[in-house]
């Protein structure tokens, strides 16, 4: 077999602090708003691709274990997108490994989809412009445009396939962030991020909450940019909310928090208002609250949500860049 036909990616998770919830075209994953996220630098996926003319059919591990056939069918459904683009017949196995245990709440599709789109790529001895790989990671998950380009990348929208990539707005090291997750369930979504945005329409609030999302995430990029943390952390928490109320009133309601989420969010507020420490929450399409505070204020964050409940599990990450290449890791 010739090495031409391997390539290996890592790509970051991210966390977004203006929110991607719904789509105008589900099957392209063009979101109905704009967005934008910050890469997790601790918390990555590495994704090994091999293509040849010898495999009858895709093939794919994770964490060195065969995947499901559900996984299996949405990473080889991207294959194909990628063998369309390049034009390219070959089958592929897939290897790909979190440095994060899966099943911890904290979500793989962004970087796994990153890192599979740059890897299949390279893999193939192609090149494509950053914004060309971010438009296709997009079609295997939404959110995994915004782990393409480094640090706090926004997704512009778009209302077609090229047009609706993402970019890099500042770079990771501009503004000193910290992501401190508390985890407080580990147990698996009943419903996925998939369906979710396939019911956000039916929510009567949905419309409200895209047609206000420009003005939020221009307030968002003001605050990055002026490193602003009081306006930052009005917009992050009201964004979060907002989401949260359409998943609340769609049909079926999703309802993702749990008591210890909202005591945790209560928290930060009142850590921040009447302590003055520089923390906001914000949370996806679970339970876990992401606490993002200036770096000045980990230690003191961590030790707060230490003491507010022993079942909380901590893990954290500074702002990190886009996916690349890597040699010699598997
Ligand atoms: C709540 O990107 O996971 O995390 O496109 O179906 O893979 P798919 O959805 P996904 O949705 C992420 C939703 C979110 C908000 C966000 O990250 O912007």
């Amino acid at each position: 077999m010739s090495n031409n036909f391997i390539g290996t990616a890592r790509a970051h998770s991210n966390i977004a602090f203006i929110k991607y919830w719904g789509n105008i075209d589900h099957k392209l994953r063009l979101p109905s708003n704009s967005s934008i996220s910050m890469n997790l630098s601790d918390l990555y996926t590495t994704t090994r691709v091999e293509w040849s003319h010898a495999y009858q059919t895709d093939s794919l591990k994770i964490n060195g274990e065969k995947s499901d056939d559900k996984a299996l069918a949405r990473v080889s459904e991207h294959l194909q997108r990628v063998r369309d683009r390049l034009g390219i017949n070959m089958f592929a196995n897939v290897e790909s490994k979190n440095n994060f245990p899966m099943g911890t709440g904290i979500a793989s599709s962004a970087s796994s989809f990153a890192a599979l789109t740059l890897a299949a790529v390279e893999a193939a001895n192609k090149t494509l412009s950053e914004r060309e790989l971010s438009a296709l990671a997009r079609c295997g998950s939404g959110s995994a445009s915004r782990s393409i380009p480094s640090g706090y990348a926004q997704w512009h929208f778009g209302t077609t396939h090229e047009t609706s990539y993402a970019e890099t707005f500042v770079e990771h090291d501009y503004w000193d962030l910290v992501d401190v997750i508390a985890i407080i369930s580990r147990e698996h979504k009943k419903t996925g991020s998939y369906a979710g945005h396939g019911t956000a329409d039916t929510s009567i609030l949905q419309s409200v909450r895209v047609d206000s999302a420009e003005k939020r995430l221009e307030l968002v990029k003001d605050s990055i940019k002026q490193r602003d943390f009081v306006s930052f952390a009005d917009v992050v928490e009201e964004d979060s909310n907002l989401m949260h109320s359409v998943m609340m009133t769609s049909r079926p309601p999703l309802f993702y928090w749990q008591p210890l989420s909202i005591e945790i969010m209560t928290s930060v507020r009142s850590w921040r208002e009447n302590e003055g420490i520089q923390v906001c929450y914000t949370l996806d399409a679970g339970p876990n609250v992401h606490c993002i505070c200036v770096r000045s204020d980990a230690e003191k964050v961590i030790s707060k949500l230490e003491a507010l409940s022993d079942t909380i599990e901590i893990r954290t990450s500074s702002a990190g860049r886009g996916s690349y290449i890597v040699e010699n890791e598997y």
